[in-house]
C-alpha cells in the first residue's frame, strides 16, 4: 500500500503496547483507526486521548478468540469509517513452562488468542477489503519468538511459528487480490505482554499471573520492560507495509539466532542426502504438485 490518508487501519489489541504503537503509526499518516480490543472501556480511553494528537479513532470491544466477535468488531469499524484497509492482527498473550507445567487451560487460551484469533481477523476482513476493491494490506503480530524456539516458551512459540507459516501462505493466496500480508516479528518491546493474565477470559480461568515467559515473573518483566519503545515499533510496521515486506523485524542482532537455526536445518539435509536408509528410494514424489510445473 503506498497511499495512507483517507483510509482505515482496524488493529486487535489495539489499546496497548505494540496495537497501540502501530494506531499512533497509521493514524500520524492519516489513516482512520479502530482500536479493537477486550479491555473496550480502555480501548475508548485509548481513542480518546489519540483525538487529541488529531487522529480519528474509535475504540470497540472485540475478542479474538470469538469468530462473532471480530465478525461484530468489523461491522462496527464499517459503519465508523466505511471500509477497512490495513488489518492488524495483534492481540497476543504469553504463557510458558516447564513440560509438564502448563495448564490445559492456558494452551487452549494462546492457542485461541495467538493463533485462532489471526484466522479469524484475516477471514473476516478479506472479503470485505475483496468487495471494497481498494486494495489493502493484512498484518500479523507473531514473534522473534516465531522464528526462534527459546526453551519453556512452547505454547507460545507454538502459536508465533503458525503466525508465520500462516503469513506466508497467505501471502500468496492474497497477491492477486491486491492485499498485501506481513508478519510482525520483534524481539522485547516495552509493553504488558507480561502481564497478559489480566486479558485472560473466564473461559479459560480468568484473569490472574501467568507464567509468562517461562521464566520467573520477574525477569520475564525485567526483559520485556527493557525492550524497545512500542511506537518505534508501529513505525517500522507503517514502513514495511508501504514496501510491502513479508517479513518484519524490529531487531537486527537476532538474525544470527536465526542462520544458527537455518545452519542447523541445513545439517539435517546434508545428513539425509548421504544416508543409508534413504538410497533405496528410487522414484521421489514431486516437490510441487505436477499442475504448477
Ligand atoms: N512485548 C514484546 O516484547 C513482544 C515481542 C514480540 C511479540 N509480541 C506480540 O505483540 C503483540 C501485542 O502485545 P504487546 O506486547 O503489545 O502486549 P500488551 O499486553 O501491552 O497488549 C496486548 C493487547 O491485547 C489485548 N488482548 C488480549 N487478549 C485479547 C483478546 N482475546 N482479544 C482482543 N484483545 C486482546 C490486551 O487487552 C492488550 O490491549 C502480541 O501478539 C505479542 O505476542 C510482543
Amino acid at each position: 500500500m503506498k497511499e495512507f490518508r483517507g483510509k482505515t487501519a482496524f488493529i486487535t489489541g489495539g489499546a496497548s503496547g505494540i496495537g497501540l504503537g502501530m494506531a499512533r503509526a497509521f493514524g500520524h499518516a492519516g489513516m482512520n483507526v479502530v482500536l479493537a480490543d477486550i479491555d473496550d472501556k480502555l480501548a475508548k480511553d485509548v481513542a480518546e486521548k489519540l483525538a487529541a494528537e488529531q487522529i480519528k479513532a474509535v475504540g470497540v470491544r472485540c475478542d479474538v478468540s470469538e469468530h462473532a466477535s471480530v465478525r461484530e468488531a468489523a461491522l462496527e469499524a464499517v459503519s465508523a469509517f466505511g471500509k477497512v484497509h490495513v488489518v492488524c492482527n495483534n492481540a497476543g498473550v504469553a504463557v510458558g513452562g516447564p513440560i509438564g507445567t502448563v495448564k490445559d487451560k492456558d494452551w487452549d487460551w494462546i492457542i485461541d488468542v495467538n493463533l485462532k484469533g489471526v484466522v479469524y481477523g484475516t477471514e473476516t476482513f478479506v472479503p470485505l477489503i475483496k468487495s471494497h476493491g481498494e486494495g489493502g494490506h493484512i498484518a500479523s503480530t507473531a514473534s522473534m519468538a516465531g522464528m526462534i524456539a527459546p526453551a519453556g516458551m512452547e505454547p507460545y512459540t507454538a502459536t508465533k511459528f503458525a503466525v508465520v507459516a500462516m503469513s506466508e501462505g497467505w501471502a500468496q493466496q492474497l497477491a492477486p487480490l491486491n492485499i498485501g500480508v506481513s508478519v510482525l516479528c520483534p524481539g522485547f518491546v516495552k509493553t504488558r505482554i507480561h502481564e497478559s493474565g489480566r486479558a485472560r477470559q473466564d473461559k479459560y480461568g480468568g484473569q490472574g499471573d501467568v507464567d509468562a515467559l517461562g521464566n520467573g515473573p520477574n525477569e520475564a518483566a525485567q526483559m520485556v520492560l527493557s525492550g524497545i519503545d512500542p511506537d518505534i515499533v508501529g513505525k517500522r510496521v507503517l514502513e514495511a507495509v508501504r514496501d510491502n515486506d513479508l517479513y518484519i523485524f524490529t531487531h537486527p542482532m537476532f538474525k544470527d539466532f536465526v542462520q544458527a537455526r537455518f545452519a542447523g536445518i541445513m545439517a539435517g539435509f546434508d545428513k539425509a542426502a548421504q544416508s543409508e536408509a534413504l538410497k533405496s528410494v528410487k522414484e521421489w514424489a514431486p516437490v510441487v504438485p505436477r499442475a504448477q510445473q
